[in-house]
Protein backbone atom coordinates (compact mmCIF):
# COMPACT_ATOMS: atom_id res chain seq x y z
CA UNK A 1 0.00 0.00 0.00
CA UNK A 2 1.09 3.57 -0.60
CA UNK A 3 0.81 6.02 2.32
CA UNK A 4 -2.60 7.94 3.44
CA UNK A 5 -0.65 11.16 2.85
CA UNK A 6 0.35 9.52 -0.68
CA UNK A 7 -3.00 8.15 -1.66
CA UNK A 8 -4.70 11.73 -0.84
CA UNK A 9 -2.44 13.44 -3.30
CA UNK A 10 -2.59 10.48 -5.99
CA UNK A 11 -6.61 11.01 -5.56
CA UNK A 12 -5.97 14.97 -6.07
CA UNK A 13 -3.83 14.27 -9.15
CA UNK A 14 -6.51 12.26 -10.53
CA UNK A 15 -8.87 14.85 -10.37
CA UNK A 16 -6.66 17.62 -11.70
CA UNK A 17 -5.80 14.94 -14.64
CA UNK A 18 -9.47 14.90 -15.35
CA UNK A 19 -9.89 18.41 -14.82
CA UNK A 20 -7.23 18.91 -17.94
CA UNK A 21 -9.39 16.09 -19.97
CA UNK A 22 -12.44 18.64 -18.97
CA UNK A 23 -10.72 21.94 -20.18
CA UNK A 24 -9.90 20.07 -23.35
CA UNK A 25 -12.82 18.59 -24.23
CA UNK A 26 -14.21 21.81 -23.89
CA UNK A 27 -11.58 23.74 -25.99
CA UNK A 28 -12.43 21.07 -28.86
CA UNK A 29 -15.81 21.86 -28.46
CA UNK A 30 -15.36 25.50 -28.73
CA UNK A 31 -12.99 25.13 -32.19
CA UNK A 32 -15.30 22.50 -33.81
CA UNK A 33 -18.11 25.75 -33.05
CA UNK A 34 -16.22 27.95 -35.05
CA UNK A 35 -15.33 25.48 -37.78
CA UNK A 36 -12.08 24.56 -37.03
CA UNK A 37 -12.07 20.82 -37.07
CA UNK A 38 -8.43 20.23 -36.69
CA UNK A 39 -7.88 22.14 -33.63
CA UNK A 40 -11.06 20.39 -32.48
CA UNK A 41 -9.18 17.13 -33.29
CA UNK A 42 -6.06 18.42 -31.59
CA UNK A 43 -7.91 18.97 -28.41
CA UNK A 44 -9.99 15.78 -28.53
CA UNK A 45 -6.73 13.47 -28.62
CA UNK A 46 -5.55 15.74 -25.83
CA UNK A 47 -8.78 14.59 -24.17
CA UNK A 48 -8.71 10.87 -24.27
CA UNK A 49 -4.79 11.39 -23.34
CA UNK A 50 -5.65 13.19 -20.00
CA UNK A 51 -8.19 10.98 -19.03
CA UNK A 52 -5.73 8.27 -19.64
CA UNK A 53 -2.89 10.04 -16.91
CA UNK A 54 -6.01 9.71 -14.88
CA UNK A 55 -6.76 6.27 -15.31
CA UNK A 56 -3.20 5.05 -14.92
CA UNK A 57 -3.14 6.92 -11.50
CA UNK A 58 -6.09 4.70 -10.68
CA UNK A 59 -4.72 1.93 -11.64
CA UNK A 60 -2.03 2.18 -9.52
CA UNK A 61 -3.68 3.13 -6.28
CA UNK A 62 -6.11 -0.07 -7.33
CA UNK A 63 -2.98 -2.37 -7.68
CA UNK A 64 -1.38 -1.48 -4.33
CA UNK A 65 -4.64 -1.95 -2.48
CA UNK A 66 -5.48 1.73 -2.02
CA UNK A 67 -8.91 3.63 -2.16
CA UNK A 68 -9.84 5.56 -5.34
CA UNK A 69 -11.92 8.46 -4.51
CA UNK A 70 -13.53 10.60 -7.50
CA UNK A 71 -14.14 14.49 -6.48
CA UNK A 72 -16.16 16.66 -8.19
CA UNK A 73 -14.78 18.11 -11.02
CA UNK A 74 -14.35 21.78 -11.22
CA UNK A 75 -15.90 24.13 -14.08
CA UNK A 76 -14.14 24.66 -17.26
CA UNK A 77 -13.60 27.59 -19.66
CA UNK A 78 -15.84 27.86 -22.70
CA UNK A 79 -14.56 30.44 -24.78
CA UNK A 80 -11.41 31.55 -26.19
CA UNK A 81 -10.16 35.03 -27.72
CA UNK A 82 -8.14 33.26 -30.38
CA UNK A 83 -6.74 30.17 -31.12
CA UNK A 84 -3.24 31.55 -29.41
CA UNK A 85 -5.06 32.46 -26.12
CA UNK A 86 -6.24 28.41 -25.88
CA UNK A 87 -2.92 27.75 -26.53
CA UNK A 88 -1.35 29.77 -23.83
CA UNK A 89 -3.40 28.44 -21.72
CA UNK A 90 -2.45 25.04 -22.54
CA UNK A 91 0.89 25.69 -21.85
CA UNK A 92 0.02 27.38 -18.23
CA UNK A 93 -1.49 24.57 -17.55
CA UNK A 94 0.08 22.13 -18.34
CA UNK A 95 3.45 23.71 -16.34
CA UNK A 96 0.69 23.77 -13.35
CA UNK A 97 0.58 19.50 -14.06
CA UNK A 98 4.50 19.56 -14.20
CA UNK A 99 4.67 21.47 -10.70
CA UNK A 100 2.05 19.06 -9.06
CA UNK A 101 3.94 16.14 -10.21
CA UNK A 102 7.26 17.50 -9.36
CA UNK A 103 5.35 17.33 -6.00
CA UNK A 104 3.88 13.83 -6.16
CA UNK A 105 7.62 12.63 -6.75
CA UNK A 106 8.74 14.92 -3.20
CA UNK A 107 6.63 13.57 -1.17
CA UNK A 108 7.43 9.39 -2.59
CA UNK A 109 11.20 10.37 -2.18
CA UNK A 110 10.56 11.51 1.14
CA UNK A 111 8.57 8.23 1.69
CA UNK A 112 11.31 6.36 -0.04
CA UNK A 113 8.33 4.93 -1.70
CA UNK A 114 10.18 3.67 -4.67
CA UNK A 115 7.95 1.78 -6.66
CA UNK A 116 5.49 5.04 -6.26
CA UNK A 117 8.11 7.28 -7.58
CA UNK A 118 9.10 4.66 -10.07
CA UNK A 119 5.76 4.95 -11.84
CA UNK A 120 5.86 8.75 -11.28
CA UNK A 121 8.78 9.00 -13.69
CA UNK A 122 6.36 8.38 -16.60
CA UNK A 123 4.68 11.63 -15.94
CA UNK A 124 8.02 13.23 -15.01
CA UNK A 125 8.87 12.93 -19.15
CA UNK A 126 5.31 12.59 -20.50
CA UNK A 127 5.10 16.80 -18.55
CA UNK A 128 8.53 17.25 -20.59
CA UNK A 129 6.72 16.16 -23.72
CA UNK A 130 2.99 17.85 -22.93
CA UNK A 131 5.55 21.51 -22.31
CA UNK A 132 7.02 20.85 -25.23
CA UNK A 133 4.53 20.67 -27.67
CA UNK A 134 2.04 22.91 -26.09
CA UNK A 135 5.03 25.64 -26.29
CA UNK A 136 5.42 24.46 -30.12
CA UNK A 137 1.96 24.97 -30.86
CA UNK A 138 2.24 28.95 -29.25
CA UNK A 139 5.52 29.31 -31.28
CA UNK A 140 4.21 27.94 -34.39
CA UNK A 141 0.85 30.43 -33.91
CA UNK A 142 3.18 33.33 -33.11
CA UNK A 143 4.54 32.79 -36.67
CA UNK A 144 1.43 32.82 -38.26
CA UNK A 145 -0.44 35.82 -36.50
CA UNK A 146 -3.79 36.35 -38.49
CA UNK A 147 -2.58 34.84 -41.98
CA UNK A 148 -5.52 33.11 -42.89
CA UNK A 149 -3.86 30.35 -45.26
CA UNK A 150 -1.25 30.02 -42.04
CA UNK A 151 -4.16 28.91 -39.74
CA UNK A 152 -6.24 27.37 -42.40
CA UNK A 153 -3.23 24.95 -43.47
CA UNK A 154 -2.58 24.16 -39.88
CA UNK A 155 -5.90 23.09 -39.19
CA UNK A 156 -5.12 20.60 -42.00
CA UNK A 157 -2.48 19.02 -40.53
CA UNK A 158 -3.73 18.94 -36.84
CA UNK A 159 -6.41 16.60 -38.10
CA UNK A 160 -4.36 13.67 -39.01
CA UNK A 161 -3.41 13.93 -35.07
CA UNK A 162 -4.90 10.29 -33.95
CA UNK A 163 -5.09 9.08 -30.38
CA UNK A 164 -2.86 6.13 -29.39
CA UNK A 165 -4.67 4.44 -26.11
CA UNK A 166 -2.13 4.46 -23.26
CA UNK A 167 -1.88 0.30 -22.42
CA UNK A 168 -1.39 1.31 -18.23
CA UNK A 169 -4.08 3.54 -18.54
CA UNK A 170 -6.33 -0.26 -19.26
CA UNK A 171 -8.06 -2.31 -16.79
FE1 LIG B 1 -1.85 14.79 -17.83
FE2 LIG B 1 -1.37 17.06 -19.94
O1 LIG B 1 -0.88 16.21 -18.39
Amino acid sequence: MVSKELETAINKQINAEFWSAYLYLSMSAHFANKGLPGFANWFNVQFREEQDHALKLMNYLISKGNRVELTPIEKVDTEWKSILHAFEDTLEHEKVVTSLINNLVSISRKENDYATENMLQWFVSEQVEEEETAQGMVDSLKLIGDNGFGLYTMDKELAQRSYTPLATAQA
